[in-house]
């Protein structure tokens, strides 16, 4: 039996082993945006897992475009290095290739860590002015952003940059730009956030205009064999927001400034919206998008049986699926995916005596 989703993909130069990704995953764990011994334990276990490809967790490119305390940045020499010591050892103890997703939290900054609470840092917990397209809260408990000025935008895409190259030099093999779940790229797209009169408000057109800029800035520093792309928005699941439609052209402009990757995720845009519960919820849109934009396509969201994975890939639907909350359950999901479809994986040599023969004897008992 031949798998589609262990068969092997060249995204821009970079050859993936399969088509499963680890979704990127705060780990809400960082020291003032320094990565540390939690997120070596994290990404060298995800190394071991089976997906060619692990996206590190969004990654803020200034201080105050943190979500938490604990998120993690690329802004300082400090952060740079702790995560180069991360990724050198991640990478010895696995196959994995990484990427990582380069973020701005925008009106969702200043946030307590998720186990503190579901809304802002309070007085006293030290918190910071956010900004965003327009100076609507998140929700009930968030505070209300600055609205961003053209200097803003200037300064957040050269960090884009600066941050992007301090990735290129930690030695990551792929770059994702973070525009989608409410954070400030997204922000600016969808209308339900964006109330602005000026050339980045109204139309889509003028929404996607800084987003956009983000990617024309970043695009010439990332060389040609290394994939850059960006996870946007398939919806945002409210009848005033952004739409399938909408993720078709957001991905088709991308798509022109240079972007090589989509991945399909959704949701997010304010506190009270609530994704849809069946699994593979994103599926069809990534479809469109792959179709009718003709970009390599990722998707995301509630996968998490192997033969579902199988067949969104062998249908054509998406060319990578990621999986988040199931590679924290079971960080083999990929060894396992791999038996259930009768496929091969890499395993460590220090781990050669586990695997389809481990099962075989059990399986004839049975
Ligand atoms: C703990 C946790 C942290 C997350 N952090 C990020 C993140 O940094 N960037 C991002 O784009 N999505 C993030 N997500 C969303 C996941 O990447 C994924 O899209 C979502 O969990 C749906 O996929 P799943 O059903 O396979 O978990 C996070 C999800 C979880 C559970």
């Amino acid at each position: 039996m031949s798998s589609a989703l262990f068969s092997p993909y060249k995204l821009a130069g970079l050859e993936l082993a399969n088509r499963i990704v680890v979704s990127p995953m705060c780990q809400y764990s960082g020291d003032d945006g320094c990565a540390n011994d939690w997120h070596l334990m994290h990404l060298g276990m995800l190394a071991n897992s089976g997906a060619a490809l692990v996206v590190v967790e969004a990654t803020h490119v200034e201080r105050s475009g943190r979500i938490t305390h604990g998120c993690l940045g690329l802004y300082n020499d400090d952060n740079e290095a702790a995560l180069a010591r991360v990724m050198q050892s991640a990478r010895r103890a696995g196959t994995a290739k990484f990427g990582i997703q380069i973020a701005h939290s925008g009106r969702k900054g200043s946030a307590q860590r998720p186990w503190e609470g579901p809304t802002a840092l309070k007085a006293g917990s030290d918190p910071w002015e956010t900004m965003a397209a327009s100076p609507i809260p998140f929700g009930d408990g968030w505070h209300t952003p600055r609205e961003v000025t053209e200097a803003d935008m200037e300064r957040v895409r050269n960090a884009f940059v600066a941050s992007t190259q301090r990735a290129l030099r930690i030695g990551f093999d792929a770059i994702e730009l973070h525009m989608a779940h409410g954070y400030l790229a997204h922000g600016f797209m969808s209308p339900v956030s964006n109330k602005r009169t000026d050339q980045y408000g109204g139309s889509l057109e003028n929404r996607l205009r800084f987003p956009l800029s983000i990617a024309r800035a970043v695009r010439p520093v990332v060389p040609k064999d290394i994939p850059l792309g960006a996870r946007i928005t398939g919806s945002d699941w409210r009848p005033d927001g952004l739409t399938p439609d909408d993720a078709v052209a957001i991905a088709k402009a991308l798509k022109n400034e240079g972007i090589d990757f989509i991945c399909i995720s959704s949701g997010g845009v304010t506190a009270d919206t609530r994704n849809p519960t069946e699994p593979g919820y994103n599926v069809p849109i990534a479809a469109r998008v792959k179709k009718e934009a003709g970009i390599p396509t990722r998707t995301v969201g509630l996968i998490v049986r192997p033969e579902h994975a199988e067949e969104i890939v062998a249908q054509g639907e998406a060319d990578m699926v990621s999986l988040g909350r199931v590679f924290l359950d079971d960080p083999h999901w990929g060894w396992h995916a791999a038996k259930a479809l009768g496929a091969e994986v890499a395993r460590p040599p220090q781990y050669a005596r586990v695997g389809p023969k481990l099962w075989a004897p059990a399986a004839a008992k049975a």
